[in-house]
């Protein structure tokens, strides 16, 4: 098959006498698949989902040449991710190109307007590219954004006014396709004026780009985008009239004086135009698309309205599961290959990065929509890399913002009976209707005006695991020893709660109180129906053990952060050795039970005060027999650990968790066992508070996004990320846990967390960026 110079391929790429003769021609005579061939991104099953469109794609054939668009498209996320990553065998030089190109009469319209749309951040390659972003990009950091909230607060709030009190809507008409549009609008200093015309100007822009308009609708659509761009060069004249204005346009034209060749006067003309779409388009969708998503999931959606501090995750899920970009392009500069398929320099690609985001090999149960999901913030839906969308923080603002309004004055709305439609083409995905109703009369603030002083705080950047609560009931709370309490939490709708693994916790959250405290299960893990913990009343205690004996009881509803889990155990353990002492039988129970499920050759070292102050003893007796043993100090019982690990065993692993002191003794009995050989849990960071008299502030490399930072002595690697509008995830920020593991490319890390093993550490290839620093504050690469 040759293909037309309408999609500027001359012929099939494709390698004809590499396919048998067994190899299915599809309809065009290309021996490519049935479903490369059909693969239409203009047709309506794309539009309505494009990642179950593709899904045939992501287990069969990830990447794949069609056709019929002239593209590779690429379907899974690891595949989708490397493209990103390496901006220079993949340009973004055809970002903005028209997928569908122009007839000579719609080019002879464009041309009488003087169009001349060139390179903007979006679809520049290096070096160009780099120089500008990093002089841009301070307007977008989280610290900045912050003076937009008020903005988007009364936003939100005048619209929502506008028909509270009307039952009924069509968000997209009546507020989340004008309000992102102001907000864009202010964040680039653009006058308010003129907004009806810049919104037919930025569809026109989109349809011109992304879709397919036949030869009549490419005119009209000529004509809207000849306005739009003679429109924005009159807005930008007018600008440079009052440069000190706070919008980033006038950033720009500021820095234009003293870096006149990076920002070019053309540059600014086509980022004007680019921006009013990027920060529009994007955030209007994206706003529709998560309240639909939610609204279709009312169980989702009462727990937002329930608890505002689930919002900034919910809001990641919303773009995992139905992000506004549904798929970018790139073009192969030299021969390559992306995961099993061999590409041709000069083929055009296009990243369904939809598809990636429901990839299940990346994101467990990828189809469900789960508003805790823990890796929800990676998702593709920004991009990734150097050219990651500058403007998602300004997004999540938004998306939080919104939502938390109407979660606050309308939870009691609902999707409407309806058809969603969505504008044919690639990219932009989100509902043109979104129709909600509700009763008037159930408003909340009718008796509760009150509620609309009540703000959530803003989260900015990657949104931490550790906001990420949920509701319990106690369905029993018993004495199991004199100052042990065990709770059995059940789910308050009777659905089950998360799976978890052996050596997992929980937080606790007491009341208001403003404390949590980690507690590890020891209920069995297959057991979805409920969750046990048990809990020690510390006589030190500050708070937590106090406060959990003394307050809860059976039938109460407390919130509770996990399961989460920082004591694997490890898959291939041939043989463990589980050392207890006291209330840390609580983890070391569930590993034990696991390993007698999974026929491990184990023994459990049980050592307490007294056994009747040893929690759980019936219970591990009956189920372990003569593999438990029991070391009961009032019974002249101790364990000795250097007979008990007097013969180091390569194929035994030692699992322990008690008191620093067992600990420590268990650390000097196993010098000579083999690295890794013996695993604890820890309870508390070995970290004291950041010394900046004692650090050296040091430099980092982030290869991925073409960035260098300083993180100075009184900052954490993980906040110079942040501060930067680097996506990191955190929880403990202790170096407990691992979530904010980063990749090091090189440099020398001065490792200051438990997460890692000693030969981990020695490897040197990654570091928990919320403790570790570079050795003697030299300069660190990392793969970001
Ligand atoms: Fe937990 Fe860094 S955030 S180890």
């Amino acid at each position: 098959m040759n293909q037309t110079a309408k999609t500027g391929v001359s012929r099939c790429p494709i390698d004809h006498s590499a396919f048998s003769n067994n190899k299915p021609l599809s309809a065009n005579g290309c021996p490519v698949s049935a479903g490369a061939a059909a693969f239409d991104p203009f047709s309506n099953d794309y539009q309505q989902s494009p990642p179950d469109y593709v899904r045939w794609a992501r287990e069969e054939e990830p990447v794949f040449y069609s056709p019929k668009l002239g593209y590779w498209i690429v379907t899974r996320y690891d595949d989708v991710k490397a493209v990103f990553r390496d901006n220079k065998t993949f340009s973004p030089s055809i970002a903005l190109e028209k997928i569908t190109p122009n007839s000579d009469e719609a080019n002879a319209v464009l041309a009488s307007y003087d169009y001349g749309m060139s390179r903007t951040l979006v679809n520049e390659d290096e070096p160009a590219h780099m120089a500008r972003r990093r002089l841009l990009i301070e307007p977008f950091t989280p610290e900045a954004l912050k003076q937009h909230e008020p903005l988007v607060r009364k936003l939100a709030r005048q619209y929502v006014d506008k028909f509270i009190n009307d039952g009924k809507a069509d968000l997209v008409n009546q507020m989340l396709w004008e309000a992102p549009l102001v907000v864009g609008l202010h964040f680039l200093g653009v006058p308010e004026e003129d907004m009806d015309l810049l919104r037919q100007y930025s569809i026109a822009h989109t349809v011109n780009t992304w879709g397919r308009p036949g030869p009549e609708e490419q005119i009209k659509v000529a004509h809207a985008v000849g306005n739009f761009w003679q429109l924005s060069g009159k807005i930008l004249e007018k600008m440079r009239q009052n440069p000190e204005g706070g919008g980033w346009m006038q950033y720009g034209i500021r820095l234009q004086k003293d870096h006149p060749e990076v920002i070019t006067d053309s540059y600014l003309h086509s980022m004007m135009m680019a921006g009013i779409v990027a920060g529009h388009e994007t955030t209007a969708h994206g706003t529709a698309n998560a309240i639909k998503i939610l609204l279709q999931h009312p169980d989702a959606w009462r727990e937002i309205c329930e608890d505002p501090a689930l919002i900034p995750n919910a809001v990641e899920e919303c773009l995992r599961h139905n992000g506004s970009i549904a798929a970018w392009r790139r073009l192969a500069t030299c021969d390559t290959r992306i995961g099993e398929v061999d590409i041709p320099a000069g083929a055009k690609l296009l990243m369904v990065s939809s598809s990636a985001n429901h990839d299940d090999r990346k994101f467990e149960e990828a189809g469900t929509f789960d508003i805790r999901r823990e890796n929800a913030s990676e998702q593709l839906t920004f991009g990734y890399g150097s050219h990651q969308c500058m403007g998602k923080n300004l997004a999540r603002m938004e998306l939080q913002i919104f939502l938390e309004e109407f979660t606050r004055r309308l939870p009691h709305m609902k999707l409407s009976e309806q058809t969603f439609s969505y504008l044919p083409n690639t990219s932009f995905r989100g509902p043109e209707h979104l129709l909600v109703e509700w009763d008037p009369a159930q408003n909340p603030e009718r008796t509760n005006p009150g509620i609309l002083d009540l703000h959530a705080p803003l989260r900015l950047g990657e949104p931490s695991a550790s906001a990420i609560s949920r509701p319990v009931v106690v369905e029993q709370a018993i004495l199991v020893t004199d100052d042990t309490l065990k709770l059995r939490l059940v789910s308050p709708d009777g659905k089950p709660l998360p799976r978890w693994t052996p050596g997992a916790h929980i937080d606790i959250e007491c009341g208001d109180t403003g404390i949590s405290r980690q507690y590890s299960l020891c209920s069995d893990p297959a057991d979805t129906g409920h969750l046990e913990i048990a809990i020690l009343k510390d006589p030190e205690s500050r708070g937590g053990s106090a406060w959990i004996h003394d307050n809860i009881k059976q039938g109460d509803r407390i919130q509770i952060r996990g399961p989460r889990n920082h004591f694997r155990m490890d898959p291939d353990v041939k043989k463990m050795i589980l050392v207890a002492g006291g209330i840390g039988i609580t983890p070391i129970s569930a590993m034990a039970r696991e390993a007698k499920l999974r026929g491990i050759d184990y023994e459990i070292h049980y050592s307490g005060r007294s056994r009747s102050s040893m929690a759980l003893l019936e219970e591990l007796s009956a189920l372990h027999g003569d593999r438990l043993k029991v070391y009961a100090r009032d019974e002249g019982n101790r364990n000795d650990f250097a007979t008990l690990l007097a013969k180091p065993d390569p194929d035994t692993q030692i699992y322990a968790c008690g008191p620093t002191r067992m600990l420590d003794g268990l650390q000097q009995c196993c010098e000579t066992w083999p690295e890794d050989a013996l695993r604890m849990e820890h309870f508390h960071s070995v970290l004291g508070a950041l010394d900046p008299s004692k650090e050296n502030a040091f430099e980092v490399e982030l290869k991925d996004s073409g960035l260098t930072l300083t993180v100075a002595a009184d900052q954490t690697l993980l906040q110079a990320l942040q501060g930067a509008n680097i996506d990191v995830q955190s929880d403990c920020c202790e170096g407990l846990c691992g979530s904010c593991e980063v990749n090091v490319v090189q440099g020398e890390v001065d490792h200051r967390d438990v997460v890692l093993t000693r030969s981990e550490k020695e490897l040197n290839n990654k570091m928990m960026s919320c403790c570790s620093r570079s050795v003697a504050g030299k300069k660190l690469v990392l793969a970001l």
